[in-house]
């Protein structure tokens, strides 16, 4: 599947975010070798630790369906952010140096990177 296409995935469940505190939507699509797309938005909660970024509900999702084995994953914000820490670690310990999608609302650009390049030196090597 190319970028492009899994970007639309991560833009459809942007829609489902549950932001009303920060207000800020993030989608996320995460493509299996099987072929499959999970999704995942964050979700916010009153108890504002609580919260959960999409990538990790795209990850946590697709682990409890019994997908264990990663392609790509798409990300989508309103300016094209990277993944925060937490989602970094678990992406580099349940993906094999995923490639990541990086879109942006409103932008054509997508932009490419390995979790490898994201995570220096990371914990549990
Ligand atoms: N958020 C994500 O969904 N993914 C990230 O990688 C960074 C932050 C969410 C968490 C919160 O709901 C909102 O963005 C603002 O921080």
């Amino acid at each position: 599947m190319n970028p492009k296409k899994l970007i639309t995935y991560a833009k459809n469940a942007q829609n489902y975010a549950k932001a009303k505190y920060s207000n800020y939507p993030v989608g996320a699509a995460l493509l299996t070798k099987d072929g499959v797309v999970v999704k995942g938005c964050n979700i916010e909660s009153k108890a504002y630790p609580t919260t959960l970024c999409a990538e990790r509900v795209a990850i946590f999702s697709a682990i409890a369906q019994g997908f264990n084995n990663f392609k790509a994953l798409a990300l989508i914000t309103n300016d094209g952010a990277f993944p925060c820490g937490s989602c970094r670690q678990i992406i580099y310990e349940y993906t094999d140096n995923i490639l990541i999608y990086i879109g942006q609302n409103n932008d054509k650009k997508i932009l490419e990177v390995h979790i490898n390049d994201l995570l220096p030196n990371p914990f549990g090597k």
